[in-house]
């Protein structure tokens, strides 16, 4: 199919060619064959208007027919019968002669030509009638071969299609060449969408063109790392699932075996027993994120106007016990008349999120501010706590797939990693942007730019 594209370019950049240089080739072959002949009828037209002018002078007849240097034919002398009166050959002197150039030349008073091909070989006939008072009173008849004509002729003509020819091929391998060098990054592409076909995503592509093909190759690369970024994103996810879900059955396992093999005392069963409901705990928890992550792909965004103050108040309350029992203020200091486009159930997702945080990674007596303000003519919501901090190193992760500034300490806090990332998505899907800043023991400050 490739090759027949390439070959199908060729043959086509070929045809136009072909008929360009045809038309070319046919207008030039005429009109050099039709320049050629009225050179050769000019100068017989001279030599026989030259001779009549002459006769007129009374001049010898004889003495005056006689061929021109080179001249290949005879020059006659005719009077209106056709009689020879004088032949530059002195061979049909006497003799009667007619033909369509001498008929025509009476007729008309002017001269005539024909060309004609006696022996193979080309002959040009010219009469000119020898006028006196518009009176004609003889022809003066040149037969001239004209075989050097035609042979300059016939020679021009074989340069002309032998260069026709030249060129063409030319054009053809040119034409082959140019149909590679678009084939070429199309097989290319071909070659790497196989790869990808094949489960291989880390492709490379050897593409440096800046044309309409080089854009495609670009975005094909670009794809086909979004592509690469989606699966290994797939990958780790599956893995770090896995993982989370590993690590509290093990301690289910290890606590239910102790259980059964050493038969603990009252006191301690209800130890293992409390751990082992903490760790279903976590489990479930982890779970209700998961899904909660994974139906935000599913369901689609309901946009409606929010109170956002009434929906963190509403929120606020949920985590005063918990606040409560930290010894952390949670302080609403959002303007009451904001109303923002949201979907209310996302929205409460986020607030729970990050309220939740500031909870868990607040410190005791500490509080948790929530503010709007306006920025750039939009308006933002700033999530405030001055709780232990996130470092520099940790900063730019936080928002990422299971990730946990500190694996032991979080995991103590019942804290996968998930929380995050799912504000970040639902923030995306509103078309928002969400950022970060923090300094470790100090408190960290969440923002929510809306758009609206
Ligand atoms: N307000 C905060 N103060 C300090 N650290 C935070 C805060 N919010 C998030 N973090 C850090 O970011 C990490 C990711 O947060 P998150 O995705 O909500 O996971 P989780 O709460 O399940 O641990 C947390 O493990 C924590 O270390
Ligand atoms: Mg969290």
């Amino acid at each position: 199919m490739i090759k027949k594209l390439s070959l199908n370019l060729a043959v086509t950049y070929a045809a136009i060619f072909f008929i360009a240089i045809a038309t070319i080739d046919i207008i030039l072959i005429i009109s050099y064959k039709k320049n050629q002949l009225e050179k050769t009828e000019a100068f017989y037209t001279k030599v026989a208007e030259f001779l009549s002018s002459r006769i007129d002078m009374n001049i010898k007849v004889s003495n005056l027919i006689a061929n021109p240097e080179g001249m290949e034919g005879r020059i006659l002398y005719l009077d209106t019968e056709g009689r020879v009166l004088a032949d530059s050959l002195l061979e049909f002197e006497g003799t009667i002669i007619t033909n369509n150039e001498i008929r025509n030349a009476l007729l008309s008073k002017t001269h005539s030509i024909g060309y004609y091909n006696l022996n193979e070989r080309n002959m040009a006939m010219f009469a000119c009638p020898v006028l006196s008072d518009n009176d004609v009173y003889g022809i003066i008849l040149i037969s001239a071969y004209i075989d050097e004509v035609y042979k300059e002729i016939s020679s021009f003509n074989r340069n002309v299609i032998l260069i026709s020819a030249i060129v063409l091929i030319i054009v053809i391998l040119f034409s082959i060449l140019m149909g590679e060098r678009i084939i070429n990054p199309i097989k290319e592409l071909n070659r790497a969408s196989h790869e990808i076909l094949k489960g291989n995503l880390n492709i490379s592509l050897d593409i440096k063109r800046k044309d309409e093909i080089g854009m495609l190759a670009k975005t094909f690369r670009l794809m086909s790392e979004e592509l690469n970024k989606i699966d290994k994103g797939r990958k780790r996810f599956v893995s770090d699932i896995s993982h989370e879900l590993k690590t509290p059955l093990a301690s289910i396992k290890v606590l239910i075996e102790s259980l059964i093999e050493s038969h603990p005392d009252e006191k301690t069963t209800k130890e293992y027993l409390k751990d082992i409901d903490s760790e279903i705990d976590r489990m479930s928890s982890l779970v209700k994120s998961l899904l909660t992550a994974a139906r935000l792909e599913e369901i689609k965004v309901s946009i409606k106007p929010v109170c956002i103050s009434k929906e963190i108040e509403n929120v606020i309350r949920i985590f005063s016990p918990m606040a409560h029992k930290k010894g952390i203020k949670l302080i609403n200091d959002c303007n009451e008349d904001i109303y923002i486009n949201l979907d209310k159930e996302m929205f409460k997702e986020v607030l729970i999120n990050l309220i939740d945080n500031g909870i868990k990674y607040g410190k005791g007596k500490g509080f948790l501010r929530l503010k709007t303000k306006s920025f750039d003519g939009k308006v933002c919501l700033l999530i405030e706590d001055n709780g232990c901090g996130i470092s520099d190193k940790d900063l730019p992760n936080i928002f990422d797939n299971f990730y946990r500034v500190d694996e032991a300490r979080t995991r103590d806090k019942g804290g996968s990693g998930i929380g995050l990332f799912i504000v970040r998505r639902i923030c995306e899907l509103h078309g928002w942007s969400i950022s970060v800043k923090s300094k470790l023991n100090t408190g960290s400050e969440f923002c929510i730019k809306f758009n609206n």
